[in-house]
Order: C-alpha cells, then sequence, then structure tokens
C-alpha cells in the first residue's frame, strides 16, 4: 500500500532550449511562495513569466560553451532545476573566465526535502568542472 504522500518516481537529465518556458514557469512560481516574507510584496506580486525572461533562460541554455542546466522531471513535468555559469561581476569584479558558480536551483514546493535538490547539486558540481 502506497504512503499517503508517496510521489511517483523522477528522473535527472540536461536541460535544453526547449525547457526554458518551464523552467521560468517554476522558477516564479516557487519565488512567490518561499521569498515571500523575505523580498518585497510589490515584486512579487509583479513576478510573472515573461517572454524576456524566458528569452532569458533560453540564451543561457544555448550557450553551453559558458553554462550547464540540469532538471529533474516525473511524468514528464518539471519539478527542478539548477544551472551553473559564469560568476556575476558584482560577486568578485572583475570576474575570472576560470571562475564559475552555481547561479540557480529551484525544486517545486511539493516535491522539496525529497533529495532532488542534493541530486541537482551532485550533477551540477560536475558540470562546473566540465566547464573548466
Ligand atoms: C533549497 C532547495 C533547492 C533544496 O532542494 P530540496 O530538493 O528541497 O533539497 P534536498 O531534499 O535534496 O535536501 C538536501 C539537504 O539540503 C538541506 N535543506 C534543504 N532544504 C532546506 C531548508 N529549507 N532549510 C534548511 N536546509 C535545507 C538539508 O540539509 C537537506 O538534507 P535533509 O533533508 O537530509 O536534512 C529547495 O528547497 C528550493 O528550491 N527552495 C526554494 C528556492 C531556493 O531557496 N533556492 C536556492 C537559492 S536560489
Amino acid at each position: 500500500m502506497p504512503q499517503p504522500d508517496a510521489l511517483p518516481p523522477w528522473t535527472i537529465r540536461p536541460a535544453t532550449v526547449d525547457d526554458a518556458e518551464a523552467i521560468e514557469t517554476l522558477r516564479v512560481g516557487v519565488w512567490k511562495q518561499v521569498y515571500r516574507g523575505l523580498l518585497p510584496d510589490d515584486y512579487l506580486d509583479w513576478l510573472t513569466v515573461t517572454p524576456d525572461h524566458v528569452g532569458r533562460f533560453r540564451e543561457a541554455l544555448h550557450n553551453t560553451t559558458s553554462w550547464r542546466f540540469i532538471l529533474a522531471e516525473s511524468n514528464g513535468q518539471l519539478i527542478g532545476y539548477g544551472g551553473v555559469g559564469p560568476v556575476n561581476d558584482y560577486d568578485f569584479p572583475p570576474a575570472s573566465p576560470d571562475v564559475g558558480e552555481l547561479r540557480t536551483l529551484n525544486v517545486a514546493i511539493p516535491w522539496q526535502r525529497r533529495g532532488v535538490g542534493r541530486a541537482l547539486l551532485g550533477r551540477l558540481t560536475a558540470a562546473l568542472r566540465d566547464l573548466g
């Protein structure tokens, strides 16, 4: 008899440009919930999936010399993703080409604390090394 909160199996794979909209949709949904009380309400109320933001993910997903994205899915639905890429200038100016960072990591609320984030981070760490 399955547990009441049992969730279906999930898998991990590299993300592609075609995943950009689903990734941004997941990011916006997670942010609106987990950052309530931490970020200004006005900002979170304004936050929505826009072609502009989807386009930024699409660009990063396309640029595989600087970026790597890994996603987790279950039954064809995105349940989490993460991306590694160049260090932001504001973090360590001037950014060195041989330094990268974890730039984004989000797991859908019902899937949190089930090991998805840890699994993504493992693959992303390897991807960061692969990028040099
Ligand atoms: C942070 C996040 C990516 C972790 O993913 P996850 O799938 O829930 O994490 P896992 O189940 O793999 O947990 C791995 C470990 O991370 C730590 N962890 C995860 N969520 C945590 C939380 N909310 N508070 C403290 N530690 C946490 C724990 O040590 C956990 O191990 P444990 O469950 O054995 O104690 C996910 O909760 C998330 O998307 N949060 C909202 C967005 C966010 O904060 N993103 C990161 C900054 S952009």
